[in-house]
C-alpha cells in the first residue's frame, strides 16, 4: 500500500481550501530571541529575514516566556525528575510538581480544586466528557472558542441538547433557558471570558444572575462555565480574570498556562468532587501523558510572580500600553472596539486592505494577525494587535507611527 492515491485526492482538497481562500499561509520559524534593550522590549528574529521584529501578535501578555525565575524553575524541576513522565497520570505518572500546579491554580482563582490538561483545548474537551450525559442542555455564545465548540462534538451532544446564544446578549440567553425542555436535568452556560478576535468580555455577573434564577427548574441546575484563557494572568486588578472584572464567580473556569503565564497547559478549576469527576471520565486527562514537570514549575513560578508585587507591576504597565495603544488608534480616527483588555481590534472592515495592512507592518518589523473571513464574519475584517507587559512606550509609539502613515 501507498498514499499515492489517498494523496492525490487530499492534494484536491488542499487545492480547494486554497481556491476559497480558506487555507492558512506557511507558518514563519522563530530563530531568536533579543532580550529588551535601549528602551526597547523583545525582539524576534524569523527564518530567511535579516531584520528584527517586534511582535504584537503574541498571548504572553505578562511577557514571561523567557523570565529568568521561570527558566530556572523549568530547569531545576527536569533535572530533579527528568524531562517526561513517561507515563499518563494513572499509571505513577503523577510527579509532585503536577500536584503542585494542581493545588496553586486552585488558589489562584479561588476553586477547592483543579485539574491540569496538557492545553486548554484538551481541558475544555475532557470537562464535557465529564459532566456530560444524556439529558444535559448545553448553552453557549456564539463567539465561543473552536475548543468549546469542538468539545460539544467529541462528548457526542446531540444538536437537540445545544442551544446558542447571540453574542454576549442576555436577552437572547434567557431565550435559549425558556426554550429547555422537560427531562433536561443539568443545563451548562458556557462561554469565553474574553474573546479572543475582539477583546471584549463576558457580562459574568448578568449571566449568573440570570443561571440562577433558572436554576430550581433543574434537578441538577444551571451550571456556569467561563473558559477564560485569554483573561487569567492579564484581566482584572490582581490578574484573576473575567470574573475579578465583572465581581463574580462562575462555577467552572477553565484556563490556560499558555498566554498570560506564558509556559503551556491548561486546566478546569471547580468543586472537589467534579475535579474528582474529571480525574474519572476526562478522557484528554486520563489517556495521555502529562505536562512536563519542567511547565508545571514555570506555570507555578509565573502563578507566583503574578499574585506578588512584581505581576501587579507587570500588570500596571500592561494596562498603561494597552491604554495608550488604544489613545492612539482614536487619536488617528480609527476603529477599535472599546475596553481594557491587551487584545485591541482594529476594525478594517474590507479583506484587500486588512492584508495590505498587514503586510506593510510586517515589512516594517511588526507582526501582527489579520482576521478575514470565515475567521470574522464579512465586513468585520480586522486586524488583531496584543500588547504585552514588556512593550515599551516608544514599541508603541512606533505602531502608531506606522499606522498614522
Ligand atoms: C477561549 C480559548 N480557549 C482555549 C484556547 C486554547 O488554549 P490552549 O493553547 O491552552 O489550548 C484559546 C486560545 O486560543 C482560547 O482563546
Amino acid at each position: 500500500m501507498s498514499l499515492n492515491s489517498l494523496d492525490e485526492t487530499l492534494a484536491g482538497e488542499l487545492d480547494n481550501l486554497q481556491a476559497a481562500g480558506r487555507a492558512k499561509k506557511p507558518e514563519r520559524i522563530i530563530t531568536g530571541y533579543i532580550p529588551p534593550k535601549g528602551g526597547c522590549g523583545p525582539r524576534y528574529l524569523l527564518q530567511g529575514q535579516n531584520s528584527e521584529f517586534l511582535r504584537l501578535n503574541s498571548n504572553s501578555y505578562l511577557s514571561l516566556s523567557n523570565h529568568p525565575a521561570l527558566i530556572e524553575a523549568a530547569d531545576e524541576a527536569s533535572r530533579k525528575f527528568g524531562v517526561g513522565p513517561g507515563a499518563v497520570r494513572f499509571i505513577d505518572g503523577t510527579f509532585i510538581p503536577h500536584t503542585g500546579l494542581e493545588e496553586r491554580i486552585a488558589r489562584f482563582t479561588g476553586k477547592p480544586a483543579a485539574k491540569i490538561f496538557n492545553s486548554a483545548y484538551t481541558a475544555n474537551c475532557g470537562l464535557a466528557l465529564a459532566i456530560g450525559t444524556g439529558t444535559t442542555r448545553w448553552i453557549g455564545d456564539q463567539l465561543n472558542h473552536n475548543s468549546i465548540i469542538r468539545a460539544m462534538r467529541i462528548a457526542g451532544v446531540p444538536s437537540a441538547n445545544k442551544a446558542i446564544y447571540k453574542h454576549n446578549d442576555m436577552d437572547d440567553l434567557q431565550r435559549c433557558l425558556d426554550q429547555v425542555g422537560d427531562g433536561i436535568e443539568r443545563v451548562v452556560v458556557i462561554f469565553d471570558g474574553i474573546f479572543s478576535m475582539r477583546g471584549d468580555f463576558a457580562p459574568i455577573d448578568r449571566i449568573k444572575e440570570i443561571s440562577e434564577k433558572y436554576s430550581p427548574r433543574f434537578k441538577d441546575g444551571v451550571i456556569t462555565i467561563v473558559d477564560d484563557s485569554h483573561g487569567i494572568g492579564a484581566y482584572g486588578t490582581t490578574g484573576r480574570g473575567t470574573s475579578e472584572f465583572c465581581g463574580a464567580a462562575p462555577d467552572i473556569i477553565v484556563g490556560t498556562f499558555g498566554k498570560a503565564f506564558g509556559v503551556n497547559g491548561g486546566f478546569v478549576a471547580a468543586s472537589k468532587t467534579l475535579i474528582e469527576m474529571v480525574r474519572q471520565k476526562a478522557d484528554t486527562y486520563i489517556y495521555t501523558n502529562p505536562l512536563s514537570v519542567a511547565d508545571c514549575a514555570a506555570a507555578a513560578k509565573a502563578i507566583d510572580i503574578c499574585d506578588g508585587l512584581a505581576g501587579s507591576a507587570l500588570l500596571k504597565g500592561l494596562q498603561e500600553r494597552t491604554a495608550q495603544f488604544r489613545a492612539g488608534l482614536a487619536r488617528l480616527g480609527l476603529e477599535s472596539i472599546p475596553g481594557p483588555h491587551p487584545i485591541v481590534p482594529l476594525l478594517v472592515r474590507d479583506t484587500a486592505a486588512t492584508h495590505t495592512l498587514v503586510d506593510k507592518l510586517y515589512a516594517n518589523g511588526v507582526l501582527v494577525v489579520g482576521l478575514t473571513f470565515p475567521v470574522v464574519p464579512q465586513g468585520e475584517e480586522t486586524i488583531r494587535f496584543q500588547i504585552n507587559a514588556a512593550h515599551t512606550e516608544s514599541d508603541i509609539d512606533s505602531v502608531l507611527d506606522l499606522l498614522s502613515k
